[in-house]
């Protein structure tokens, strides 16, 4: 019943989302404008309709806050959005603000119009994030002189500028936070498509040769990260020069991939092991997040931000009220029989979740998005067989 736990570092692995390193490439390679940004088409619309809107009212673009998974684009989109308003960027983070002061001495040195990028703004802390509301509100910056009962609170005014927020954990924001955001978007994974026209256009900037195959597998099994697919890009450059022709075919990613222990899905050990432990140790679920994260040694934010979002895209994995459940899609990838009654128990969990008059047939309306998805993804094998 044991689940095989080899030993395995984090920095072994290819398929992390965050990034490294070796990733310094990224910066050669980085979209600056709109016709090298692929995909993420709502987003891309959106915003390019508000920067043209602020241009003509020559006024600062509206606060942004960009949300997703790592690896989406995220900071490359801050980039762009600079560049197309024609302005300054300034790129710091979360962590970095300690002080308010520091804080204090970014907004101050902000050009009018410019750009503010913050990464990771969940991470700001409580006296930096009170500074920025009437920054972000008023284009203000309130500061406390002197101490005691003669201290007194001034104003200074800012330039207008934007602010650019970026995060992975968009539920750790705290609600004054993101009520000020003007345009709050969602990246979303990759489809292969447009993985395709990212990988192209980086292998000629990298002077790579990719055959049609080859470009197929590596974008199916990029976890629609262009993050992930990059660095796969490049290893692959490395077997296709020590076994192969010198250009990435399909017979060089399938070595490749195979070498890196990539399957056919594009996951890897970490994913495999989430997996096989809900279907060995929890009988496909649910199995709450913690569990699963004591249970695979991962970090559960790591689960919850990396892992999850591609299980989930797949149909492997999917959340339902009670914890996380493998889908009988999950079953089969891992080769496993699905036991019989599964479906079943899972609708029961399902139902149980519904509130009584949802349960009665008195409308869709009232079933709560969780479990109506849990349903969906049940729904979805059944289909499938028929
Ligand atoms: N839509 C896109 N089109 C082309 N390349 C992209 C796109 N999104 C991301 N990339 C590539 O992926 C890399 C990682 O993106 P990045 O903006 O750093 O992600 P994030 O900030 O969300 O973690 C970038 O350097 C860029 O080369
Ligand atoms: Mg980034």
């Amino acid at each position: 019943m044991a689940v095989d736990f080899e030993e395995f570092r984090e920095d072994d692995r290819i398929l992390g989302m965050e990034r490294r390193r070796e990733d310094s490439e990224e910066a050669g390679l980085r979209p600056t404008r709109w016709g090298e940004y692929f995909g993420q088409t709502r987003v891309k619309e959106n915003l390019r309709v508000f920067i043209e809107a602020a241009a003509q009212r020559k006024e600062a673009l509206d606060h942004v806050l960009l949300y997703g998974p790592p690896g989406l684009g995220k900071t490359t989109l801050a980039g762009i959005i600079a560049a197309e308003l024609g302005v300054n960027l300034r790129i710091t983070s979360g962590p970095a603000i300690e002080k308010p002061g520091d804080l204090a001495a970014i907004l101050t040195n902000l050009a009018e119009r410019d750009v503010l990028f913050i990464d990771e703004i969940h991470r700001l802390n409580r006296s930096v994030e009170e500074i920025l509301y009437p920054a972000m509100e008023d284009y203000a910056l309130d500061i406390m002189i002197g101490k005691g009962p003669s201290a007194r609170s001034i104003r200074l005014d800012l330039p207008k500028f934007t602010l650019i927020g970026a995060t992975t954990r968009v539920g750790l924001l705290t609600a004054p936070l993101r009520d000020r955001f003007g345009v709050v978007n969602r990246l979303e994974l990759y489809d292969p498509d447009d993985l395709r026209h990212i990988l192209l256009r980086d292998a000629a900037i990298l002077k790579i040769g990719i055959d049609a195959t080859g470009l197929e597998r590596i974008s199916t099994r990029s976890r629609g990260t262009p993050r992930i697919a990059i660095r796969l890009l490049k290893r692959m450059r490395d077997f296709a020069q020590v076994r192969g022709s010198g250009t990435i075919d399909g017979e060089v990613v399938r070595v490749g991939l195979t070498a890196l222990d990539i399957d056919d899905m594009g996951l890897d050990r970490v994913d495999r092991r989430l997996l096989e432990g809900m279907a060995r140790m929890f009988g496909g679920g649910p199995v709450g997040l913690d569990t699963l994260a004591a249970v695979t040694g991962e970090d559960p934010v790591t689960i919850e931000d990396v892992y999850e979002p591609y299980l989930m895209q797949l149909g492997f994995l999917a959340k339902t009220p009670r914890g996380r459940i493998l889908t009988r899609h999950g079953w089969e990838h891992l080769g496993l029989a699905c036991p019989e009654d599964y479906e079943r128990r899972l609708k029961g969990l399902a139902g149980s979740a519904r509130d009584p008059g949802a349960a009665s047939g008195a409308g869709e309306g009232k079933e709560d998005p969780a479990s109506r998805q849990l349903r969906l993804d049940l729904d979805r094998p059944a289909k499938d067989d028929a």
